[in-house]
C-alpha cells in the first residue's frame, strides 16, 4: 500500500488539465452492452474504477480495447456471453449495478450481485429495482444476487423516482431505450453526467428528450448502433483542484474547466474567498487577500451543492475566519474525514448529518488515513496549507478517482510525493 507525503505551506502556481468524468465514464461504459456494435469513448480518465468496470464488462463477454494510454476506450459487445455480474467484481464498486438495466433490456435476463462501494451509508438500490419492475421486469433477490427477467422484453411505462438517484436514473434511462413503447421517468436526476449519457445514447440511435430537467421521455427503439462519444469534463476533479489555490495560495488555471458544471459550488467558493475567472482554456482560480471566510453549505442533488465536494470544502473551511455549518443531505455517513482533519487540529463537531467547523489560522501536519475517495483528497488539500509534513495512508482510495494527482500538483509547485508504506 502506498502513502502520500505532503510538505505544507507552498503556494500552487500553474496549469492543471481536468480529465473526463469518472462518474460519466462509469455509466457510458455499460451503455456498450445495449448494442452489438462498438462504442468508442474518448477523453476517458485513467482510474482504477475504470479498470474495475473494464474487468466487469469483460467478464460479461464485452471486449474492451484501451487505446492512447487509456484515454480512448473501444467497447464491443457483439454478444453478451455471460449474464452474471459476480460478487467479487461488483463488491469493489457500486456503479457495477449499472450493467443490470442494459443486459436486461437487450437480452431479457441478468443476474447481478448486490453492490458494495464507498462506506458512506447504506446506499440501497431499491429505486433501480422498483423502476425496472415498473418496466415489466420480474425480480428475485436470492443469495446476495438480483435475478432479473423480462422474457418478452421491457415495456415502456411511467415511473416516478421517490428520490432523484443518479445511478437509478442512469440504469432506467439505459433500460428504457430498448423497451417497447414510451417510458416517462419523473423526478429524475439532472446531473451533467446524466445529460452526457443521454447524448451518447442518442448518438447510438436512442430517442430521448428532457435530459437536464426532472422528466425524461424515452421512446423505445428496436436496436441501437455503435457511436463515438467524448466523455464530459470531471466536475468533481475540477472543483477539487479549484480549492487547491484557495487553500494554499497562488493561482491555478484549470484546463477544460467549465463554470456551468459547478455553479452552486463556484458561488460558495467565491463567498469563501476565491477569485474565479473564465479563460479561453478553462477557469483561473486564486485567493482574495486576507483569511478565508466561513460559509454554510447544504449538499443537494444537482444543481445544488454536490456531496462529492463536501469533504474538500470542509478542509478549506477548517482555515476560515469564523464558523461554518455543513449539512450532508445525500448520504447519511459522509463525515469520516472529520476525525482525520481533527488529527491535524481542525475544530469540527459532528451531530448526525450536520458538521460545525470553527476555522483555525493554521493546521498542523499529522499522520492521517484516507477513508473514502473524496475524504482522502480533502486530507491532501488540508495538508497543502498545514504547517509541516502530513502523511496520508491508504491512498488506493484516491486512485479510484484522481488520475496522476501527485504529478498534477507537483507541476504547480506543491511538495508532494508518493512512497510505498
Ligand atoms: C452517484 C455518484 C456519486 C455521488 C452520488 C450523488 C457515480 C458512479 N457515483 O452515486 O459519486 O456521490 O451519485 O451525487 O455516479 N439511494 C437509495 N436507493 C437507491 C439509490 C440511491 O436509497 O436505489 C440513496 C443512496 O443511499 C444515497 C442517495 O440515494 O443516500 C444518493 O444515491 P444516488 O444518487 O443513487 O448515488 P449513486 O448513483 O450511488
Amino acid at each position: 500500500m502506498d502513502k502520500i507525503i505532503v510538505e505544507g505551506g507552498v503556494p500552487l502556481n500553474g496549469k492543471i488539465s481536468i480529465a473526463g468524468a469518472k462518474n460519466a465514464c462509469l455509466t457510458l461504459m455499460p451503455a456498450a452492452l445495449l448494442t452489438d456494435e462498438p462504442l468508442t469513448l474518448t477523453n476517458a480518465p485513467r482510474l482504477s474504477d475504470i479498470s474495475t468496470m473494464t474487468e466487469l464488462l469483460e467478464s460479461l463477454g464485452c471486449e474492451v480495447a484501451s487505446l492512447q494510454d487509456g484515454k480512448v476506450l473501444v467497447l464491443g459487445a457483439e454478444t453478451i456471453s455471460n449474464h452474471t455480474a459476480d460478487y467479487d467484481i461488483v463488491r469493489k464498486m457500486r456503479a457495477s449495478i449499472l450493467v443490470l438495466g442494459p443486459m436486461l433490456a437487450r437480452d431479457g435476463h441478468a443476474v447481478v450481485s448486490l453492490p458494495g462501494g464507498c462506506a458512506i451509508g447504506a446506499r440501497p438500490v431499491d429505486i433501480h429495482l422498483k423502476g425496472l419492475e415498473a418496466l415489466g421486469a420480474v425480480l428475485d433477490l436470492r443469495d446476495g444476487y438480483i435475478h432479473a427477467k423480462a422474457p418478452n422484453g421491457l415495456i415502456g411505462a411511467t415511473y416516478e423516482l421517490p428520490f432523484a438517484s443518479v445511478g437509478g436514473t442512469e440504469n432506467l434511462l439505459m433500460a428504457a431505450t430498448l423497451a417497447k413503447g414510451t417510458t416517462i421517468l419523473k423526478n429524475v436526476a439532472r446531473e451533467p453526467e446524466i445529460v452526457d449519457l443521454a447524448e451518447c445514447l442518442r448518438a447510438m440511435g436512442a430517442d430521448i428528450s428532457g435530459e437536464g430537467t426532472d422528466t425524461l421521455t424515452i421512446k423505445g427503439v428496436a436496436k441501437l448502433h455503435g457511436a463515438t462519444h467524448r466523455v464530459v469534463t470531471d466536475r468533481i476533479e475540477l472543483g477539487t483542484y479549484m480549492i487547491a489555490p484557495v487553500i494554499a495560495g497562488g493561482e491555478v488555471e484549470l484546463i477544460g474547466g467549465r463554470r456551468d458544471l459547478l455553479e452552486a459550488f463556484c458561488t460558495k467558493l467565491e463567498a469563501a474567498g476565491a477569485i474565479i475567472t473564465e479563460t479561453d482554456a478553462g477557469l483561473k482560480v486564486s485567493r482574495r487577500a486576507g483569511r478565508i471566510q466561513p460559509v454554510d453549505i447544504v449538499t443537494e442533488v444537482h444543481p445544488g451543492f454536490p456531496t462529492d465536494l463536501q469533504a474538500q470544502m470542509m478542509a478549506l473551511l477548517s482555515f476560515a475566519d469564523g464558523t461554518s455549518v455543513l449539512e450532508e443531505r445525500i448520504f447519511e455517513n459522509r463525515f469520516m474525514h472529520a476525525p482525520e482533519l481533527q488529527r491535524m487540529g481542525a475544530k469540527i463537531e459532528v451531530h448526525g448529518g450536520v458538521a460545525t467547523v470553527t476555522g483555525s489560522e493554521t493546521l498542523k501536519g499529522a499522520r492521517v488515513m484516507a477513508t473514502d475517495l473524496r475524504a482522502s483528497v480533502s486530507l491532501i488539500l488540508a495538508a497543502l496549507a498545514a504547517e509541516g509534513e502530513t502523511v496520508v495512508s491508504r491512498v488506493y482510495h484516491l486512485d479510484r478517482g484522481y488520475e496522476h494527482l501527485v504529478r498534477k500538483m507537483t507541476a504547480c509547485g506543491a511538495k508532494i510525493r508518493r512512497e510505498k508504506e
